[in-house]
């Protein structure tokens, strides 16, 4: 896995799994989407592409400091990067192989306290020790680069990831690893199916009447490309091409909410469709459950980037 743009790994739990501390991973998941989106809006600068290892990125000669074309600041550190943009700070470190997955204890403790995650930890001791508890229940693990991980154990996967290449790679990809979750969708096809649904139930349903009316009408195709826009997000978003920038540039999807009254009763709506559209795919339910588990957590910070300033 080189480069990881979407959702964190997959969530669920097995019966009889160590179940991970629900604010630790909550604050792990939401760390997690951070450092994605920060890093694609640092790539999508055009600076340098992913490095494919942490000494490959070392070597990489950009600037120590800089700005981000969409916005915001980068400094770049030995084996990773701290990024600045839309109010919010996240640093990070690559692992061997340019991952940029892992974690650990005083990043998240950093993240915490200089974001508006304060809801999932009360003090920065708490993080601490609930860490030290996943690390001794085996819920997070090291990695190569001396980082965690989260364990999936769905995967039946407890090994570290230091165990051999051939190991590592007989375990099937869980989601959010690489492309799996782009994968499991269909790809692009799949992807555009799954809008599709989701554009025509919120069109016609009177229950999502308030956010269907949000989105533009007043050129004849605008709600071709609303229906575009989303398909080709997804798709990057699921560790898949990254087709809207493509099309459309770079985007930062608080931002482009920003200027829309969405409150938790639009929040509810929205997955409330999706999760609709989602029941008619042919998708597993464990697939779907992860799928709109990982939206809500876009979904719960563009609320936030629309609260009335
Ligand atoms: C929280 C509930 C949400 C509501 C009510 C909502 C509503 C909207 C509306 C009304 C637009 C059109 C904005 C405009 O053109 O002025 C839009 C655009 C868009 N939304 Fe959402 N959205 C929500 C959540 C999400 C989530 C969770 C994602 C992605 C995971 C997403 C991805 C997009 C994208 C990619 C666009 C197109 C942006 C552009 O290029 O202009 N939305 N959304």
């Amino acid at each position: 896995m080189l480069f990881w743009p979407g959702p964190p790994r997959r969530p669920h739990l097995a019966s009889g799994a160590a179940v991970i501390n629900n604010p630790l991973r909550q604050l792990i998941e939401i760390y997690q989407v951070s450092v994605s989106e920060a890093f694609t809006a640092f790539l999508d600068s055009g600076l340098c592409d992913a490095p494919t290892s942490r000494v490959n990125w070392a070597a990489n000669g950009i600037p120590h400091k800089g700005e981000i074309a969409s916005g915001g600041t980068y400094q770049k550190l030995a084996y990773g990067l701290h990024i600045n943009r839309n109010g919010q700070s996240v640093e990070f470190d690559f692992g061997k192989a340019g991952e940029i997955h892992e974690f650990d204890a005083f990043r998240l403790s950093q993240f915490w306290n200089e974001n508006n995650t304060r809801s999932t930890f009360s003090y920065a001791r708490d993080i601490e020790a609930a860490f030290n508890d996943a690390i001794s229940n085996k819920t997070v693990r090291p990695t190569a680069a001396k980082h965690f991980e989260l364990v999936d154990p769905l995967a039946g996967d407890n090994t570290p990831s230091s165990t051999t290449d051939s190991e590592a790679t007989m375990a099937p990809p869980a989601y959010g690893s690489g492309d799996a979750t782009y994968q499991a969708a269909g790809q692009e096809a799949g992807v555009r199916q799954l809008v599709d649904a989701f554009y025509n139930i919120m069109g016609s349903s009177t229950a999502y009447r308030s956010i269907w009316d949000m989105h533009p009408n007043d050129k004849p195709n605008d709600r071709e490309v609303s229906r575009d826009k989303l398909a080709r997000f997804l798709c990057a978003w699921m560790g898949g091409p990254r087709l809207y920038k493509e099309k459309y540039g770079a985007i930062s999807i608080p931002g482009v909410h920003a200027h829309l009254a969405i409150t938790a009763t639009e929040h509810d709506q929205w997955l409330a469709c999706m999760s609709e559209a989602l029941e008619r795919q042919p998708y597993s339910a464990d697939f779907r459950g992860y799928l709109l588990k990982q939206l809500a957590i876009p979904a719960g910070r563009i609320v936030i980037a629309c609260k009335p300033k």
